[in-house]
């Protein structure tokens, strides 16, 4: 039996909190949202903001699209649009996505809006007029035709230590070694081609190096109940002297600059990004935002991934508390990153699960993809999603024990009892221990989902689904209704109200899913609270007809799947395709000794106890057929090369391959991929035709 003793600390700190404010990462608006996103922040975060929201406690869910910084500016130079049409396109999709897969934002806008751009330069006026920042003039690498300062990313050039010609500004992608973009050779701008040029610069500067010590405390003394993934991050940046970090860029897409002499420079995206949390709460509630953001019964818990760590505990905490009159979060619960059938998710190299794309192919199946992604959440480490994987969650968990529970219990009840809830007559041994398991399902989630560890709260809820398979299974009502009718009563009663219950624990992770059990169960609201209890659905209550919850996801489905991803794959592999290099040079007498030829296939077929192999007869204009063993048959169908021109070195020394003698080389080119042709003359020639 699990422990119900008393409340853990996490649920005590609770209480301290008259409400919660929970931010979800402002996700980039240049691209869509894709799995690791999802599982990432937006699925946990939901399921919390879900939860509370159950409880009746008071929360507030914020987010938004982040549409500044330097990437939008690249790639609208490249769609040749403007930034702003390209965060219009992506922001409209990213929002479509997030409301499709049910996260329950209060308010999801954009850092374009006109409220952030108030709100974050009002910010920085008052840092700046507290003297919260330090002034500094630098050199920086400049394109002269984009007139623009350039990122260290945006300056390619060849490797100092490898020599890799297309190495970034600050590392080298072939050999691993971190750069700064003055030690490439060649450097050239990204943006233009042109070689850029030094040239100084005046920036602002938030000294994280004063703050370092408060920091310190706060995160590793006051805060030890962080994630040990966050924990750990953020000790290994203080155990380093913190330095200066510039606020400002020289860039003509942001926030200008709200000072005097900051002409053509903008906040950097990572200053004003953050606010945009701020900002959003303010749009959303104009007039109480401020007991959002500045009481300190109000607890403020971000959710992000891993790479925002240090900018959500150490940078926006500094920004913050510069500023002075706002609260500091209380937990950051970041996730490990979600790998894609083993391979890292990237956008660039569009090797990743977009939503949209999901639904489309996957229509309805928004739960099956928030179940699976919580299933296998990276909380404490990277993790891999697999189709194989998804089919199998799918299949043996949602359809298999909570689907089929869930249809046995309401067909049975139609079938017996015309869909209404029969009566609960005396409890035996069994249905009195069932019933005391399911009791304890309520203060187990909470306590998990308090914890921040949303795959073991969701198990928790499909237990509840395997203790209802149990219980048929032992009491096997379809045989008792001969026999002990008013036993069945009970068992159906019983189990009616574990599927009510199901109904409300899965209501945070699969709102969809419980929506719909809920209408077949007749039950309006979901009360959190009477989780747990047996008596959810009231004896002479009418059912809906069942429907099947989840349905079965067949093979050709996620080899559908697996296929466009290895489609994926393979146009990477061709668009990152280089010739290999040339080798030595070679004497043309050396060429001249080669005999090539023209031949004429007259037969081909596959060597016996080879798999690679071919066998040909070549027509070489003798008058004597000649023999050519080949390496290609996982390449072509013998009989597809008969009648083809082939060119072959005639003068090889024979050889024998597998008891046949060959005389002489096909030649065939070797495509990106492996896959090798046959070279052909590209107008007819006579069998025996020199090549050269
Ligand atoms: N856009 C950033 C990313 O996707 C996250 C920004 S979070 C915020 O990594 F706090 F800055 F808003
Ligand atoms: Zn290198």
């Amino acid at each position: 039996m699990r422990n119900f003793g008393p409340q853990n600390e996490t649920q005590q700190h609770m209480k301290e909190f008259k409400r919660t404010l929970v931010t979800a990462a402002l996700p980039y608006a240049n691209g869509g949202v894709h799995i690791g996103h999802l599982a990432g922040v937006y699925v946990p975060a939901d399921i919390y903001v879900r939860y509370l929201r159950l409880k009746n406690r008071p929360v507030l869910f914020v987010c938004g699209s982040d549409e500044h910084g330097v990437p939008i500016t690249i790639r609208a130079r490249k769609e040749g649009i403007t930034p702003q049409q390209v965060v219009d396109r992506y922001h409209g999709i990213i929002k479509q996505s997030f409301s499709d897969f049910g996260i329950s934002f209060d308010i999801y806008s954009r850092t374009t809006s006109d409220t952030h751009r108030q709100t974050a330069s009002e910010f920085f006026k008052t840092l700046y007029e507290k003297g919260a920042f330090i002034e500094k003039e630098s050199e920086q690498l400049y394109d002269e035709e984009a007139k623009t300062f350039l990122a260290d990313r945006y300056i390619t050039g060849e490797c100092p230590h490898c020599h890799n010609p297309k190495a970034y500004g600050d590392q080298c992608e072939k050999c691993g070694r971190d750069l700064s973009p003055t030690e490439l050779i060649n450097p050239k701008s990204a943006i233009s081609g042109s070689a850029p040029v030094m040239k100084k610069t005046k920036h602002w500067y938030l000294p994280l190096d004063k703050h370092q010590e408060w920091l310190a405390k706060w995160i590793l003394e006051d805060h030890k109940e962080w994630r040990p993934n966050v924990y750990g991050q953020c000790k290994s940046w203080l155990d380093m002297d913190l330095k200066p970090r510039a606020v400002t860029r020289d860039l003509d897409w942001g926030i200008p600059v709200p000072v005097e002499g900051a002409e053509g420079k903008v906040l950097y995206v990572w200053f004003d990004a953050p606010i945009g949390y701020i900002s959003n709460t303010r749009e959303l509630l104009p007039d109480t935002w401020q007991t959002w953001w500045k009481s300190d019964d109000t607890r403020l818990v971000h959710f992000i991934g891993k790479d925002n760590i240090v900018f959500h505990c150490i940078v926006f905490p500094a920004m913050l508390k510069a500023e002075g009159s706002y609260i500091l979060p209380d937990n950051v619960p970041s996730n490990e990153f979600l790998n894609l059938e083993d391979d890292k998710i990237s956008t660039s190299r569009n090797w990743a699960v977009w939503l949209d794309e999901y639904l489309r192919d996957l229509p309805g199946k928004q739960d099956v993809l928030r179940y699976v992604l919580t299933a296998n959440a990276p909380e404490t480490k990277d993790n891999n999603f697999t189709w194989r994987d998804f089919q199998a969650r799918n299949n043996n968990e949602l359809v298999a024990v909570y689907g089929n529970f869930v249809n046995r219990a309401l067909v049975l009840t139609h079938k017996y009892y015309n869909g209404i809830v029969p009566a609960c007559g005396q409890l035996s041994e069994s249905d009195q221990s069932v019933v005391e398991e399911f009791k304890g399902v309520k203060n187990e989630v909470e306590r998990l989902l308090e914890a921040f560890r949303f795959r073991d709260a969701q198990k928790e809820a499909m237990n509840l689904a395997r203790i209802g398979n149990k219980y048929l299974a032992d009491s096997e009502p379809w045989k008792l209704i001969k026999t002990d009718p008013e036993r069945v009563k009970t068992i159906l009663h019983i189990s009616l109200q574990l599927v009510a219950n199901l109904a409300i624990a899965f209501e945070p992770f699969l709102p969809f899913s419980s929506q719909k059990l809920r209408n077949m169960l007749g039950m309006n609201t979901v009360e959190w609270d009477r989780l747990g209890s047996t008596d959810l659905l009231t004896e002479g209550a009418q059912l809906q007809p069942a429907e099947l919850l989840f349905e079965k996801i067949e093979d050709s489905v996620v080899e559908a799947q697996v296929q466009k991803l290895l489609d994926t794959k393979k146009a990477n592999e061709e668009a990152n395709y280089k010739p290999a290099e040339v080798k030595p040079e070679v004497a043309f007498e050396d060429f001249e000794k080669l005999d090539i030829r023209t031949g004429i296939v007259t037969a081909c077929e596959k060597v016996k106890k080879a798999d690679k192999l071919l066998c040909f007869t070549i027509d070489d204009g003798t008058g004597t057929p000649r023999t050519i063993v080949s390496g290609i048959a996982q390449h072509y169908k013998p009989e597809d090369l008969v009648g083809t021109t082939v060119c072959f070195v005639a003068n090889f020394a024979p050889r024998k391959l597998k008891g046949i003698e060959s005389q002489g080389m096909i030649l065939s080119a070797v495509n990106f991929d492996g896959q090798l042709t046959v070279i052909t003359p590209q107008r007819p020639v006579k069998p025996g035709s020199q090549v050269g």
